[in-house]
């Protein structure tokens, strides 16, 4: 955690005083699913996010080693959707069609994972690397012929590639850039790398969404930092570099594509003023704001908590759905343990038969979710909400009712 001579905590970007708006306390690792033997053997830290009062940037307080995150039995696949499944074949392909027209092009990919998206650039037979520190899921990607490198991208990571390959017309990275808190080594690694002319593009969860609809869970220790145009922009130019796109996404519950080139390339978009002008509007550079965020979040995790006492009460049976990242904030801070919810039903392969950290609650395949279906299901990867009611519409059929935590607590 960077501290400041006082005791507050200082920005890891520009070094200015971040004010704290949030404390969900003592948290695990959002992603550290035990067996059942290893109960309780979680790493724990304070989850606390602040914003910094010069450059803007909202970011956790505390940083969680990385190697407590990411490892060969990091379980997250991202290829467990087909929406996502969809829209990284997008992003190939206009990649593709854009800056990878050219001769012998090259680009590269931090935080790959399952392969997901340089699937469809490896079949266009276009020269390619990800580099992803999590075995298990760089694995899954090396079977299917994708080029992957299981470290940790950094600056000398960077500067080996850029010697073994040579520049990169493209560097993409999605849900991953915001993970990592020593983000100036990145940046001293993308000028090592970048080609003059190359873009650096990256997508995630947006700050405008996550305040504007409280979307609190998307806080948890894999996302350091939560980019909003203004605070990128800032870190852009901080770091040498120039904003000049800035995309919106509906995945994920609302995401925001940057695209980054050096300084002087191209002017900025029409979008990227407009989304600045937006983010005046909602005030997203006023504590004040992120104050009543972090009230409406206690107030929900309340409301979610005595919600499922009741129903309990009621003798209603109740699971969750969705072993998502995300739930471990809510859960752990609400502590809704077994008790309350007997069973988090999920896709993937590496969660099932595993609990979820902090809370021990079993993970349950989707198909036990069917064989008897609970009265109500929370649902834990709200984000996914289109693809899985329509994949479990039996569930309604059968009376059965969703709960839904954000923006506030709701059945439907
Ligand atoms: N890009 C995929 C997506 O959007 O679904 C994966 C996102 S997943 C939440 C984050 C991934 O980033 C993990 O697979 C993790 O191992 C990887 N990661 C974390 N730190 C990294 C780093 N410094 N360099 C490369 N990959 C990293
Ligand atoms: P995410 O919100 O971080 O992408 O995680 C979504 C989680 O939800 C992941 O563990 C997979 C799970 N999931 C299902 O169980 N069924 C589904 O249909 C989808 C889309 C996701
Ligand atoms: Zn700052």
């Amino acid at each position: 955690m960077a501290q400041r001579a006082d005791g507050a905590a200082t920005c890891r970007i520009c070094a200015g005083a971040v004010e704290e708006f949030v404390d969900f306390g003592r948290q695990p690792v959002s992603d550290s699913f035990v067996t059942p033997e290893r109960a309780g053997s979680e790493y724990y830290f304070r989850l606390a996010a602040g914003v910094c009062t010069a450059c803007s940037m909202v970011q956790l307080t505390e940083e969680v080693p990385r190697t407590e995150m990411f490892h060969d039995d990091y379980p997250y696949r991202s290829s467990g959707s087909e929406v996502m499944r969809r829209h990284f074949t997008a992003v190939a392909e206009s990649f593709l069609a854009g800056p990878l027209r050219k001769a012998d092009p090259f680009v590269l990919e931090i935080g790959s994972n399952d392969g997901i998206m340089l699937r469809t650039v490896k079949d266009a037979g276009v020269r390619h690397l990800g580099v992803d520190p999590s075995i298990g899921a760089a694995k899954i990607a090396a079977e299917q012929g994708i080029r992957v490198s299981t470290e940790f991208f950094e600056e000398d990571t960077a500067r080996r590639i850029a010697k073994d390959e040579g520049p990169a017309d493209v560097v993409f990275s999605a849900n991953t850039f915001s993970h990592i808190a020593y983000i100036d080594s990145i940046f001293r690694g993308i000028d090592a790398l970048l080609a003059e002319d190359g873009v650096f593009v990256f997508e995630d969860r947006y700050l405008g969404d996550i305040v504007r609809r409280t979307l609190f869970d998307q806080i948890y220790d894999e996302h350091y930092y939560i980019f909003g145009v203004t605070s990128v922009r800032n870190m852009a130019r901080h770091f040498g570099f120039e904003l000049v796109d800035a995309e919106h996404l509906d995945v994920h519950g609302g995401s925001m594509r940057y695209t980054v080139m050096r300084p002087g390339r191209r002017p900025a978009s029409e979008r990227v003023a407009a989304a600045l002008a937006e983010e005046r509007t909602l005030g997203l550079e006023d504590p004040a704001v992120y104050r009543r965020f972090a009230a409406t979040a206690r107030t929900a995790c309340a409301d979610l908590r005595a919600l499922l006492e009741r129903l309990k009460a009621e003798g209603r049976t109740v699971a969750g759905y969705g072993a998502t990242a995300k739930s471990s904030t809510v859960l752990n801070y609400a502590g809704i343990g077994p008790d309350l919810l007997p069973a988090v039903h999920d896709s993937t392969d590496a969660k099932q038969g595993r609990l979820t950290p902090g809370t021990h609650i079993p993970v349950r395949s989707p198909e036990e979710f069917r064989s008897a279906y609970p009265d109500y299901a929370v649902l834990f990867a709200w984000n996914h909400a289109a693809e899985i009611f329509a994949k479990e519409q039996g569930f309604r059929d059968a009376g059965g009712r969703w709960i839904l935590y954000v923006p506030g607590v709701h059945i439907r």
